[in-house]
């Protein structure tokens, strides 16, 4: 069943079938072998109208595992995303879910590139889905110099756990800008912009 799933999603992949990824796979019980949170069209608008208001016009995402949300969200709003995973065997291995976008990857340790890219990203929003690993966060905060953060996970009373949280509250440089639940999920969209002031 876990096969059938990631080979479908593959064919509507390559056929460029995200209307359908999401509307087909959102609750199916395999889905987290390749994406915890499957947005539904309303959810990309909300991003895509959000996004374009604080001026973003690229989004990197931290933790993007096997890269479908980021190229879905790519497809649907026509903001390219890219995405950054940890190193490690896992991912040669060959029970690791196929990828759907070209992955950079890093050491535990952030890597000078790495570091780069986020001190350049100055117009770019970093989004972090289902990410859990809140001294990373924090080390990817350290050096990120744009002005949009986006983190998708479970609201209080999901009974998953992620760090960071949507509402858990990043630090008083940022502040909630607009947040939008996927679905009745009790999944949200939370878009924080940073405080100027
Ligand atoms: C729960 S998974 C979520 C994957 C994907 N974002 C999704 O929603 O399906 C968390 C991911 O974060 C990655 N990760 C953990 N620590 C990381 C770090 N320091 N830098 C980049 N990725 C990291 C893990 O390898 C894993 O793929």
């Amino acid at each position: 069943m876990q096969e059938n799933l990631v080979n479908d999603i593959v064919e509507l992949y390559k056929e460029k079938k995200w209307k359908d990824i999401v509307e087909k796979y959102h609750d199916h019980p395999d889905r987290n072998k390749l994406l915890w949170v499957f947005p539904s069209e309303e959810n990309l608008s909300f991003l895509r109208k959000h996004l374009q208001r604080l001026r973003c016009d690229k989004v990197l995402s931290i933790g993007c595992g096997s890269g479908l949300l980021e190229w879905i969200i790519t497809e649907a709003t026509g903001i390219p995303v890219s995405g950054v995973e940890i190193d490690g065997a896992w991912w040669h291995c060959k029970y690791a879910p196929p990828t759907f976008i070209p992955l950079l990857f890093t050491a535990n340790k952030l890597e000078r590139d790495i570091i780069t890219l986020l001190q350049e990203s100055h117009n770019t929003a970093l989004l972090f889905c289902y990410f859990n690993n809140r001294e990373a966060f924090k080390e990817y905060l350290k050096y990120f110099s744009g002005k949009v953060v986006v983190i998708i996970g479970p609201a209080n009373g999901k009974g998953v756990h992620t760090d960071p949280r949507p509402f858990g509250g990043i630090s008083e440089e940022w502040i909630l800008y607009h947040s939008q639940e996927v679905r009745d999920s009790k999944d949200f969209i939370a878009i924080y912009s940073r405080n100027c002031l």
